[in-house]
C-alpha cells in the first residue's frame, strides 16, 4: 500500500499576521481559493490510497473538515505537543503495516508541475521498495541557509548537510554538486522505524510508548513530554547509510517567511511598485514613500510593515504576543 503523511504541525509563526495558531497558514486560503493543506493532498490523491495527517491539536478540526470532504480513506493522529519530525513521521509509521510505503511531504509548499512531480515520486517509490530511505533534491537558486544540503552524485548520497551558513552555503552552490532538501521523503514503514531504532533509541521507544497508549488516535500530553525533540534530518537523513536522493523537475517553493511568499508572488505576476514595495490582505490604495523592498500586510486585527531581508525576523513579534498578550 502507499500511504502519504501529511506534516501539518507547524504554527507558521514566521507569517503573522496571516498565519495564526487558531489558523496556521497551510490552512489559509491564498491561492485561487484552495489551501496548500488541499494542494498537498490533492497533488497525491491519485498516487495514495491512504493519508495519514500528523497535525496538533489547536488545529486538526480543520484539517479533518477538508479530509471529510474529500472521501479519501484517513488516518487523523493529534499531537499533545508538537515533538519534531522525528517523532511525528515514526508515529505515522506504527500506524502503518511495515511494508507500507510512506510519501512524506509538509503541507505548506508550492509545486508546480504535476507531470514532474509524479515523475519524482514514481522513482522514489521505486527505490522505497529496495529498503532505500529517498529524499527529493531540488537544484539550489542560492545559498539559502534555512535549507539542508544534499552532495550527491547521481542518486548516491554523499553527505547530508543541514542549514548550513551562509558562507558554507555558497560554497555547495559553486561547488556544483549540491541539491536543496525539500523535507519531502519516501520510504517503507519498517525501514524508516528500523533506522531510527538504529540512531536514536530513546526517540524510538518513547515515541512508541505514546503511540501505544493514544486514544483514538490523540496521544497523551505527559508521554509525550519524554520524546527528543529532534528533526528526522538530524535524527536519521544526516546518519543513515540507506539513503538515496531523486533529483526533481518540478518548481518547488517553501513558504515559509515572507520573502519566500513575496518572490512567489512577484514570479506570478502579483503588483509590486517601482521601489519593489508589496501590499498583501487590503484592497485600499496603498501608498510607499521612501521604502523600498518593503512589504505591507493587513489584517482585521494586526498589520505588519516590514523589509523583505528581515523576513525571519517575523517569529520574534510572534514569540512576544505570545508571552505577553
Ligand atoms: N506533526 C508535526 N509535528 N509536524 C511538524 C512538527 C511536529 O512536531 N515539527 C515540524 N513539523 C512539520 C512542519 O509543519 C513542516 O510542514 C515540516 O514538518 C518541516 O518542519 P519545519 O520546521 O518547517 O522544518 P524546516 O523548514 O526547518 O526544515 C526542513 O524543511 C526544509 C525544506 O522546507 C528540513 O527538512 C530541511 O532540510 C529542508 O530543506
Ligand atoms: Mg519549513
Amino acid at each position: 500500500k502507499i500511504v502519504h503523511v501529511i506534516l501539518s504541525g507547524g504554527v507558521g509563526s514566521r507569517l503573522w499576521p496571516l498565519s495564526r495558531k487558531s489558523k496556521p497558514k497551510q490552512y489559509l486560503e491564498l491561492f485561487d481559493g484552495m489551501s496548500l493543506f488541499e494542494m498537498a493532498l490533492k497533488r497525491n490523491t491519485n498516487i495514495a490510497s491512504r493519508v495519514i495527517v500528523v497535525g496538533n491539536k489547536d488545529n486538526c478540526h480543520l484539517s479533518k473538515s477538508v479530509l471529510d470532504d474529500s472521501k479519501v480513506d484517513y488516518i487523523d493522529i493529534v499531537e499533545a505537543i508538537p515533538r519534531n519530525t522525528a517523532a511525528a513521521i515514526a508515529f505515522a509509521a506504527f500506524a502503518s503495516d511495515k511494508e507500507d510505503v510512506l510519501i512524506i511531504t509538509p503541507s505548506d509548499h508550492i509545486i508546480q508541475n504535476q507531470g514532474e512531480y509524479q515523475n519524482a515520486i514514481n522513482q522514489a517509490i521505486e527505490k522505497a521498495r529496495e529498503n532505500y530511505l529517498v529524499t527529493f533534491g531540488i537544484k539550489p537558486l542560492k545559498p539559502e541557509t534555512g535549507y539542508g544540503y544534499i552532495e550527491f552524485n547521481n542518486d548516491e548520497v554523499l553527505s547530508f548537510r543541514e542549514k548550513p551558513n551562509h558562507v558554507t552555503a555558497q560554497e555547495f552552490l559553486d561547488r556544483g554538486n549540491f541539491l536543496w532538501n525539500s523535507g519531502m521523503f519516501c520510504f517503507k514503514a519498517g525501514v524508516f522505524l528500523k533506522e531510527l531504532r538504529l540512531f536514536e533509541p530513546k526517540i524510538y521507544e518513547t515515541a512508541l510508548k505514546a503511540w501505544e497508549n493514544n486514544n483514538e488516535g490523540i496521544l497523551d500530553e505527559t508521554l509525550s513530554r519524554d520524546i527528543p525533540s529532534i528533526s528526522i534530518d538530524y535524527a536519521v537523513m544526516e546518519r543513515s547509510k540507506k539513503i538515496k536522493v531523486v533529483s526533481s523537475g518540478f518548481e518547488w517553493s517553501d513558504l515559509g517567511s515572507f520573502e519566500s511568499v513575496y518572490d512567489y508572488l512577484a514570479s506570478q505576476g502579483y503588483p509590486i511598485d517601482e521601489s519593489g514595495n508589496m501590499v498583501i490582505g487590503t484592497p485600499n490604495y496603498t501608498s510607499f514613500i521612501g521604502l523600498r523592498n518593503t512589504i505591507f500586510i493587513a489584517t482585521p486585527d494586526a498589520n505588519l510593515i516590514l523589509q523583505k531581508e528581515h523576513s525571519q525576523e517575523v517569529k520574534n513579534v510572534y514569540g512576544y504576543l505570545e508571552k505577553h498578550l
